[in-house]
C-alpha cells in the first residue's frame, strides 16, 4: 500500500466541512474590511525567502524544501506567503496604481519540521497582508479583524500576545545592550553563539534551558524603543482597549522570521500541546525594500489553518454528513430516464440531488438512500411511470405521498 509522505496528509471529505466554513467566514470578514484575494505560486526562486525571511532563521537554514531547476538554480516550495505577496507587489508594480494594497491568500505552505500534533510539513495558512500603510491604528484593526473571525467561529480561550520589536534604529542600540549583558559567557547553545553575531534578538526566543536561565534580568527591547516606536506601540494598545480586545504584552515575543519591525503578535491556545500558536504576524516596514521594491510599510498575519480546524473540530464534533435533499430510486429503463432528468434539473436549481445507479432491489436501494442521509427519497417504479407520479418519502417523518410528475420540481422548490 502506498502511503502519504511523513508530515503530509490527506484532508478527507468527512473533515472538509469545518475547513470550508472557516474559509467562508474568513473571506467574508476580510472582504468587509476591503481585502482582495490573491493566488500565488507554490514554487518560488529561493532568494524570495532567503532574503525575505532572513538567511539566519530556522526556516531558511533548516526547514525549506529546496531543489535546483534544470539549470542548477535553486527553487523553494514556499514556507510562508508574506515574502511571495511582497514579491508579487513589486513584480506587478502594484504600488504604481495604488501603494495601499490589502491582500489575502489561503493555501498550502511547506516546512521540513519534525512532524507532531499540530505541526505538519505541508500545512495550510490563511494569510492577510496590508501594504503601504504605516498607521498603528491599522495594526489594531488587523487584530480586531482577527478577533472577529475567532469570535464568529466561536473559538474561545485564546490569548493575544503582543510586543514591539522596534525599528532598525532602536534595535541596534538594544542589540548592543543585550550583547554586553550576555558578555563573553560560554554557556550559550551553539545556535545562540551564532545568533550573537548574526541576529542577537533571536537569543530571546531560545528554548534551551541554560540559555533561558542566562537571560534572566536581560535588558528588554521595550526600554530601548525610540520615540516613534514607543508612540506606535502606545497607539496600538489604546486602540485595542477602545475595542475591548484583551491582550498580554510578551517582552520575549520575537517571532521566527527576521522581517518584523515594531508590532509583533501571536494568538495562542492551550489546546494543542506544544504547538500553541494559532496565528502569528506583525509589521514588516523594511521587507519591500529588502526584496527590491520602493520603501513601503507592511503588516499582516497568517492563521495556522490546520490548528484552527483541530481546535474547532475537537469542540464541535461537527456533523459532516450533509446528504442530498432528494435521493432518487428508479426501477426500470423508463423510470431511470425520468430520475436522470429530474436529478439534473434539481441540481441545476441548486437543490442537492443524487440518484442510485445500481439497478438493485427496492430493499438494497432503500438502504443506500438511508446511508446517503437524504431528506427525501423519490421512488419511481413501474406503477409511478404508468400513473405519471412520483412517490416521495420524507425520511425524517417516515411519511410517503404521491406527487404528480409535472409538479415534482415545484414541490421540491417549496420544500427546501
Ligand atoms: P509563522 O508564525 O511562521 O508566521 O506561521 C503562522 C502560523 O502558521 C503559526 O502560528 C501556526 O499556526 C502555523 N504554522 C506554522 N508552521 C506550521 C506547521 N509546520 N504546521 C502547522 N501549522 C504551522 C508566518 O508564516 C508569517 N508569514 C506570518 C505573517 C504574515 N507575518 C506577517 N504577515
Amino acid at each position: 500500500m502506498i502511503q502519504t509522505i511523513r508530515g503530509f496528509r490527506d484532508i478527507l471529505p468527512d473533515e472538509i466541512q469545518v475547513w470550508q466554513r472557516i474559509e467562508q467566514e474568513a473571506k467574508n470578514i476580510f472582504e468587509n474590511y476591503g481585502f482582495k484575494e490573491i493566488r500565488l505560486p507554490i514554487l518560488e526562486k529561493t532568494e524570495v525567502f532567503a532574503r525575505g525571511i532572513g538567511e539566519n532563521t530556522d526556516i531558511v537554514e533548516k526547514e525549506m524544501f529546496t531543489f535546483p531547476d534544470s539549470k542548477g538554480k535553486n527553487q523553494t516550495m514556499r514556507p510562508e506567503a508574506t515574502a511571495s505577496i511582497v514579491r508579487s507587489y513589486i513584480q506587478h508594480k502594484m504600488y504604481a496604481r495604488d501603494p495601499e494594497q490589502k491582500l489575502y491568500t489561503i493555501g498550502p505552505m511547506f516546512r521540513k519540521e519534525r512532524p507532531q500534533k499540530g505541526r505538519y510539513r505541508q500545512f495550510y495558512q490563511i494569510n492577510a497582508e496590508v501594504l503601504g500603510i504605516d498607521s498603528p491604528i491599522l495594526d489594531a484593526q488587523i487584530l480586531v479583524m482577527l478577533n472577529l473571525l475567532f469570535k464568529r467561529l466561536e473559538v474561545k480561550n485564546l490569548s493575544t500576545k503582543i510586543n514591539s520589536l522596534g525599528c532598525p534604529l532602536c534595535r541596534k542600540t538594544y542589540n548592543e545592550a543585550l550583547l554586553s549583558f550576555i558578555g563573553n559567557t560560554e554557556n550559550l547553545c551553539e545556535d545562540c553563539e551564532r545568533r550573537k553575531t548574526k541576529n542577537p534578538l533571536r537569543i530571546l526566543d531560545c528554548k534551551v534551558e541554560s540559555c533561558r536561565n542566562q537571560l534572566e534580568g536581560a535588558p528588554l527591547l521595550k526600554d530601548y524603543l525610540c520615540d516613534e516606536c514607543k508612540i506606535h506601540f502606545e497607539t496600538l494598545k489604546n486602540c485595542l482597549e477602545l475595542e475591548n480586545i484583551s491582550y498580554e504584552i510578551d517582552d520575549y515575543l520575537v517571532r521566527g522570521l527576521d522581517y518584523y519591525t515594531k508590532t509583533a503578535f501571536e494568538i495562542q491556545t492551550r489546546e494543542l500541546g506544544a504547538q500553541s500558536a494559532v496565528a502569528g504576524g506583525g509589521r514588516y516596514d523594511g521587507l519591500i525594500e529588502i526584496l527590491g521594491g520602493p520603501k513601503t510599510p507592511g503588516i499582516g498575519f497568517a492563521i495556522g489553518f490546520d490548528r484552527l480546524v483541530e481546535i474547532i473540530a475537537a469542540k464541535n464534533g461537527e456533523n459532516n454528513n450533509i446528504g442530498p435533499i432528494v435521493y432518487f430510486l428508479a426501477f426500470g429503463k423508463k423510470a431511470s430516464e425520468k430520475a436522470f432528468k429530474l436529478c439534473n434539473e434539481l441540481a441545476s436549481k441548486n437543490i442537492r440531488a443524487e440518484m442510485d445507479f445500481s439497478d438493485k432491489s427496492m430493499k438494497a436501494s432503500m438502504k443506500k438512500a438511508n446511508k446517503s442521509n437524504c431528506r427525501f427519497c423519490a421512488i419511481i417504479g413501474e406503477t409511478e411511470v404508468e400513473k405519471g407520479i412520483i412517490s416521495l418519502k420524507n425520511m425524517e417523518l417516515g411519511s410517503q405521498e404521491e406527487i404528480l410528475e409535472k409538479d415534482f420540481i415545484s414541490t421540491m422548490e417549496k420544500n427546501i
